[in-house]
């Protein structure tokens, strides 16, 4: 345990099991048809590195820098850092990201995908929060259900941090509060 987490929420072991489960169901959608991956950056490193290993498909994966996160809370603006998108025109995709909270991040990308004139989209995230989405209400492909509580580990971070930690985790509150 590392001295800044409150409470491990999953497990290293937990959570690479479940990645198997969502990699068969990926790999029986998509088998025979190709697929590119789209990773959101940085969140989504982690779980993607080791999801996408577990799938055996024609797969072609890119990345796509986004933010709308600051500290603990959502700023509800998505902002686009790439100068230049990946080429998604007829092709399907399935954009990777870390946590669905209140779904504009996920909105936000497969609607500029879908207007870059990609043919088919599909949602996968590692955690969904348990709060009411007006719009983005579940993404296809979902690890864990969680409580609203803000999570680090496995490729989430608070300001840049606790990213490497193996597991997901609630931070103690004397961490946001120094
Ligand atoms: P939205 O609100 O657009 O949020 O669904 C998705 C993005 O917000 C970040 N996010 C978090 N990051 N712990 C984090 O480290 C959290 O509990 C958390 N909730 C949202 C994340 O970057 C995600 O891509």
């Amino acid at each position: 345990m590392h001295k800044d987490i409150d409470r491990v929420l999953i497990d290293e072991d937990i959570i690479l099991k479940r990645l198997d489960h969502i990699a068969e169901k990926i790999r029986a959608d998509f088998e025979g048809k190709p697929l590119v991956a789209i990773v959101l950056l940085k969140g989504a490193m982690v779980f993607t590195a080791d999801l996408l290993r577990r799938l055996p498909i024609h797969l072609e994966i890119e990345c796509l820098n986004v933010a709308s996160y600051k500290g603990t809370s959502s700023t509800g603006i998505v902002s686009f850092l790439d100068k230049k998108l990946p080429d998604v025109a007829n092709k399907n995709v399935l954009i990777i990201d870390d946590i669905l909270d209140t779904g504009r991040t996920l909105e936000a990308v497969a609607e500029k995908l879908s207007d870059n004139g990609a043919s088919m989209i599909k949602t996968c995230v590692l955690l969904t929060k348990d709060i009411p989405r007006e719009d983005f209400k579940e993404a296809n492909y979902s690890g864990f259900d969680i409580a609203n509580e803000f999570v680090v580990g496995y490729g989430l971070d608070y300001n840049g941090r606790y990213r490497n930690l193996p597991f997901i985790g609630v931070l103690k509150q004397s961490v946001y509060q120094d």
